[in-house]
């Protein structure tokens, strides 16, 4: 197949990995892509966002599927825009991709569909918002309605804090248009974990769970990264579970949407809370009284989950993403290997906050077995490949068990360096913590 993933990101970059992997051939394209994906795939010069620049390589490309990655893009509509063109794309329309873009529509088809979440209510008037602070106790959470890069989330421990963010987004504008609206929401205890369902319109299938780590530092400290390394399976989430995330969950919220006239298709990523004896930790019963609650939904692979997941797939890849695309997924399209996935986020130093680009890698060339090392913000200086962004790399390892990948993740990420590069050491704590090192 003639395949476009649109991202340039270690979202991307694995995308791109994982349809090598495939054992037909195929022909596969990045825009705009990085130095990482330019030794597996073409680079095209055209910019994630760039719907029109991307239709009109389409239209003149014809390739057999677009896969879009990040979510800016799906917002903006390049799914309708190039099916419009009659390109098949794997990834929601625009109305779809306001699961993610809009955390008031997210809510509201949630309530509609009877989905377990936290409770919560919209404001525009910063003081009525305030108003209603009392009724949600402490901690509470404060959400911009739309897309704020990461950033439009505050889990408010006081009542001041509370109030200050209310004000920094109502009053300060802080995030602009996408912060006129904030949801205020009940702080749900427990684990988070992370379920990308592949969705073709009307059907959906789960792939393996996976953790992420969002805190900059060891122990989950400091501010909120956009993910610093992620495993897969992640033992929060048992057996028992999965049949549960799907039926009460997931699937509720395709119908909902078909019900509105939303034909999804692509990953419905749920962000998930489990509370129960199982999770690590565990804290007060949430008040929709189930033990597993939807904390954000999101309209595409995760990053950096996708790293430690989609190796972890077997079967074609190419052949799940086109039959989700083209409305005729089958259980059987989804193949997952009885192993184990940990990836390490490199960053660079200052990340999350402001940070220098431009930094020499060096220790990429080596091939290291079960390892792999996917690029999240790197480019070309002459034949040096740098860093370009602020997660540079995200170094995956695969094993037997989970000790076994995270092993190999840290062992392959020790012969990589550039200055100012830092990392967690403590990928899986949560998993390590309760003591389970195989399969969840
Ligand atoms: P979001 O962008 O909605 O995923 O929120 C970012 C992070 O804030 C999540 O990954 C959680 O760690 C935290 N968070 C968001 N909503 C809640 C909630 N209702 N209860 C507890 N933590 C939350
Ligand atoms: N890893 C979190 C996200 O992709 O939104």
């Amino acid at each position: 197949m003639k395949i476009l993933v649109v991202g340039s990101g270690g979202r991307e970059h694995a995308i791109a990995w994982r349809l090598t992997r495939d054992e037909e051939r195929h022909d596969i394209y990045c825009a705009p892509g990085n130095a990482g994906t330019s030794s597996i795939a073409v680079n095209v010069d055209i910019s994630a966002t760039n719907v029109e620049g991307i239709v009109a390589w389409a239209e003149k490309e014809k390739p057999d599927l677009v896969v879009v990655g990040p979510e800016a893009p799906l917002v903006a509509g390049l799914v309708d825009a190039l099916e419009k063109a009659g390109i098949k794309a794997f990834g929601p329309v625009a109305a779809g991709a306001r699961m993610e873009g809009s955390k008031r529509f997210a809510k509201e088809v949630m309530q509609a569909a009877g989905v377990p979440t936290g409770m919560a209510a919209t404001f525009t008037d910063a003081e009525k918002a305030k108003a209603a602070l009392p009724s949600f106790g402490l901690p509470v959470v404060i959400k911009a309605d739309g897309l704020a890069a990461g950033k439009g989330v505050v889990v408010a421990e006081t009542a001041k804090d509370a109030e200050d963010a209310i004000d920094d987004m109502l009053v300060g504008n802080r995030f602009g248009a996408a912060g006129a609206e904030v949801l205020i929401e009940e702080f749900l205890h427990g684990e988070e974990c992370s379920i990308l369902a592949v969705v073709d319109g009307e059907k959906a299938v789960l792939l393996p769970s996976s953790q992420d780590h969002k805190r900059i530092g060891d122990g989950d400290t400091g501010p909120n990264t956009g993910g610093m390394g992620a495993y897969s399976p992640a033992p929060v989430v048992t057996d028992d579970k999965l049949p549960l995330i799907r039926e009460k969950i997931i699937m509720p919220v395709v119908r909902e949407l078909k019900r509105r006239g939303i034909t999804y298709r692509g990953i419905l990523y749920a962000g998930l809370m489990v509370n129960d004896e199982n999770s690590n930790p565990r804290g007060p019963v949430a008040k929709s009284g189930s033990s597993v609650n939807v904390v954000e939904f999101n309209a595409r692979f995760g990053d950096p989950e996708t790293e430690a997941v989609l190796p972890r797939l077997g079967g074609s890849f190419a052949t799940m993403l086109l039959h989700a695309a083209e409305g005729r997924l089958e259980e059987s399209d989804v193949v997952v290997k009885d192993d184990c996935c940990a990836t390490i986020i490199a960053s660079s130093a200052g990340y999350p906050g402001s940070y220098e680009k431009g930094k020499k890698i060096s220790g990429l060339e080596e091939e290291v077995e079960r390892t792999v090392v996917f690029h999240c913000g790197t480019a070309f200086s002459g034949a040096d490949t740098i860093t370009s962004g602020g997660r540079v790399l995200s170094i995956t390892g695969s094993g037997k068990t989970l000790r076994e990948a995270v092993d190999a993740a840290y062992g392959r990420i020790s012969g990589i360096s550039f200055e100012g590069m830092f990392f967690r050491k403590d990928i899986a704590h949560r998993a390590f913590d309760r003591g389970s090192v195989g399969r969840a």
